[in-house]
């Protein structure tokens, strides 16, 4: 089985988050292929994790990975805001939320997250709910698709893309990710094509986002968490883009500033990956953790 994604941050993880050395509760919010799960297994033996995805494939690579641990480990098919709706107040040591997708989506997964590849523009984490990008594309009104781009993507010619968009599927419903991507290449000015990143970055981002309604489910997942954290127990959030990490710090400054608070920050600037992390995972370089505890 082959593993494409890096645990990112795995150091500063495994020592923000200290876990009680007899028996202990880890919720891994975002399993993905249970590369942090399997260093929280290694390190404490008496942990048990309980581990979210919402992708089933990404979640069998998990379970294969994680079989050497029978029982301790335990897989949840959900989204982590429905998940920690439900879960027992105070019952969890730890909470671990490493936002996004994997690499193994850009990959391997043939739902078209990526610009460079030629699939079906699907982008869903679970196929069974919600709408496709494809859908989104084809679907929303000239203005709606602007404004998601604009918003999710920060992309500055949210406009004109939309526009580009708008006319292709007039001749014919737009399907795969290449032709999408090259639908944003020919729509942005000359010099914005070759800059630093590929042109249809931002826009793949933005429909990602607004497919799997990423942002709306943090702050209530947040919220729950908190619940469900055992006293003197962490939070460790990892982000990759401003508008992940804006909601993250805003909701644990908010919370941690009220008279009855229920947390305390432990990292007042987020820990960034070292130079060497980002030498030998250049992914990784976007990545933030903040953590909180509960009082
Ligand atoms: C960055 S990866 C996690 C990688 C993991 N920490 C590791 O070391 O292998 C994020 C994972 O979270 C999952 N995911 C994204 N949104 C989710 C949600 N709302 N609920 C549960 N899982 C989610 C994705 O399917 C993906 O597998």
């Amino acid at each position: 089985m082959e593993i494409v994604h890096y645990p990112v941050l795995h150091k500063e993880v495994l020592e923000n988050l200290p876990i009680p050395e007899g028996d202990s509760l880890l919720i891994d919010c975002t399993t993905g292929e249970g590369g942090h799960t399997s260093l929280f297994l290694e390190r404490y033996p008496n942990l048990k994790v309980i581990g979210l995805d919402r992708d089933r494939v990404i979640q069998q690579k998990a379970i294969e990975r994680l079989r050497p641990y029978g029982s301790r480990f335990t897989p949840v098919l959900s989204s982590f805001d429905d998940y920690l709706s439900t879960a027992d107040a105070e019952s969890a040591d730890a909470i671990l939320f490493d936002l996004g997708i994997s690499m193994f989506h850009y990959v391997e997964s043939e739902r078209g997250f990526s610009f460079r590849r030629d699939e079906k523009l699907d982008m869903r984490l679970n196929p069974d709910e919600g709408i496709s990008a494809q859908d989104v594309v084809n679907g929303y009104s000239e203005e709606a698709l602007a404004d998601v781009i604009y918003r999710y993507g920060e992309e500055r010619y949210s406009r004109r893309i939309a526009r580009a968009i708008v006319q292709r599927r007039q001749e014919r419903e737009i399907e795969r990710s290449a032709e999408l991507a090259d639908i944003i290449f020919h729509a942005v000015p000359k010099d914005y094509r070759y800059g630093r990143i590929h042109p249809a970055t931002r826009t793949f981002q933005a429909l990602r986002i607004e497919v799997n309604g990423e942002l709306a489910k943090i702050e209530p997942a947040l919220k729950s968490a908190i619940r469900v954290l055992k006293r003197g127990g962490r939070i460790g959030v990892i982000t990759f883009h401003s508008l992940e990490d804006r909601i993250v710090k805003w909701f644990f400054k908010d919370e941690s500033a009220k008279d009855d608070k229920e947390i305390r920050i432990i990292t007042r600037k987020p820990i960034v990956p070292s130079e060497k992390e980002e030498e030998e995972n250049a992914p990784s370089r976007s990545a933030k953790l903040r953590v909180v505890e509960r009082i």
